[in-house]
C-alpha cells in the first residue's frame, strides 16, 4: 500500500494538547475538545502530502526554522474557519451604507473614509463593504476617495481575495441590481468589477498582533465571526486594541453577540438592536 493511503494514528491527547496549544497561541482559536477530529483530519491530512507519519516530526516541521515558517503558513489555512459571503450580514452593511450617507449628507467627511476588515477571509466582506461604501459616494457624485484595507491570517484566503472571482452562490444575498453593478460573468463565476477590486487592499495580519498592522486610524472597523473562536479575555483585549484605531467618531461593527460582557468608556453603543456597533465618542461631542 502507498503510504499516502494509509490512516494515521489517532491524536494521543498529549498530542492534541500541544497542536491545540500551538494553534491557540498562535491565532487565537480556542479549541473544543469536539472539535478534535477536525483537528486530527486537518493535520493527518497534510502530514499524508507531506509523507511525514509521525505528529511528533511534523510538529518539529512546523515549528523549526525558517522552513517551519512557511509550513505554519499552509497548516493555518487548513485548520480556520473560513465560511463567508457577499452582504453576509446585511443589518451590520446597511449600518455602514447609512453612516456613509449621513456623513455626505452633513458634509462631514474630512479626507478619505478608511474601513478595515479584520478577518477578511477569501474577501467577500470587505467587497462588499467597498460596494456600498461606492454607491454612496457615486449617488453624491464624489470621487471614490475611501479604501478598505482587510486583514487575515491565511495566506491562501488573501491570493483567492485579490483574484475577486468566486462562484456565483457567494453573492446569492446581493440584490440583483448589487450583482448588476458590482459583478461581470466569468464563465460560472463573477469576477468582482475593477473600479472595487482598486479599493481593498489586501494585507497579511494576525489580530493577535495588531502593534504590527496598518496604524492608519479608521472610520469603520468590521470584525465579525472572528472573535466567536477566541476566548472571552482575548475578545475583550482586541476590542480594547480596535478601539485605539477609530478616528473621532469612528464605528467598530463586529457581530452580533460575539461579545456580551464588554463595555468601553470611549464609546457609545449605536445602531439599534439587530446589530452590534459602538461608536467612538469624539472628544468634547458626547453625541457623535
Ligand atoms: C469565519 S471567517 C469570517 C470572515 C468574515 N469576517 C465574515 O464574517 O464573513 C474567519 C476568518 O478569520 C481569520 N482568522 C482566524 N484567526 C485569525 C487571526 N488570529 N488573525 C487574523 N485573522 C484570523 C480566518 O483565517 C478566517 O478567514
Amino acid at each position: 500500500m502507498v503510504w499516502s493511503l494509509r490512516a494515521l494514528p489517532e491524536l494521543s491527547d498529549t498530542e492534541f494538547q500541544q497542536w491545540s496549544k500551538l494553534l491557540e497561541d498562535r491565532t487565537g482559536i480556542q479549541v473544543a475538545p469536539h472539535q478534535r477530529a477536525f483537528l486530527q483530519t486537518q493535520i493527518a491530512s497534510r502530514m499524508r502530502e507531506l509523507d511525514c507519519a509521525d505528529y511528533r516530526d511534523y510538529l518539529s516541521q512546523v515549528i523549526d526554522g525558517l522552513q517551519g515558517i512557511v509550513e505554519w503558513s499552509v497548516l493555518v489555512d487548513r485548520l480556520v474557519v473560513k465560511e463567508t459571503s457577499f452582504f453576509r450580514h446585511r443589518p451590520s452593511i446597511e449600518y455602514v451604507r447609512r453612516l456613509v450617507q449621513s456623513r455626505i449628507d452633513n458634509q462631514s467627511l474630512s479626507g478619505s473614509f478608511d474601513i478595515w476588515s479584520v478577518g477578511c477571509a477569501t474577501g467577500e466582506e470587505p467587497y462588499t463593504l467597498a460596494m456600498v461604501t461606492n454607491d454612496c459616494f457615486e449617488l453624491g457624485a464624489l470621487e471614490p476617495y475611501f479604501g478598505v484595507t482587510a486583514t487575515d491570517i491565511s495566506l491562501p484566503s488573501l491570493q483567492k481575495a485579490r483574484l475577486g472571482l468566486y462562484p456565483a452562490r457567494r453573492a446569492e444575498l446581493a440584490t440583483q441590481q448589487e450583482r448588476a453593478r458590482y459583478f461581470t460573468a466569468a464563465g460560472n463565476n463573477l469576477q468582482v468589477v475593477d473600479k472595487i477590486r482598486d479599493r481593498v487592499c489586501f494585507t497579511h495580519g494576525n489580530v493577535l498582533e495588531i502593534s504590527k498592522m496598518p496604524a492608519v486610524p479608521m472610520d469603520v472597523i468590521f470584525c465579525q465571526n472572528l472573535l466567536i473562536y477566541f476566548r472571552r479575555w482575548r475578545r475583550r483585549e482586541i476590542l480594547n486594541l480596535l478601539v485605539e484605531r477609530l478616528k473621532p467618531n469612528g464605528v467598530l461593527v463586529v457581530g452580533l453577540g460575539e461579545i456580551t460582557d464588554w463595555n468601553h468608556p470611549k464609546l457609545k453603543r449605536v445602531g439599534g438592536d439587530e446589530i452590534q456597533a459602538y461608536m467612538r465618542i469624539a472628544t468634547g461631542n458626547a453625541g457623535g
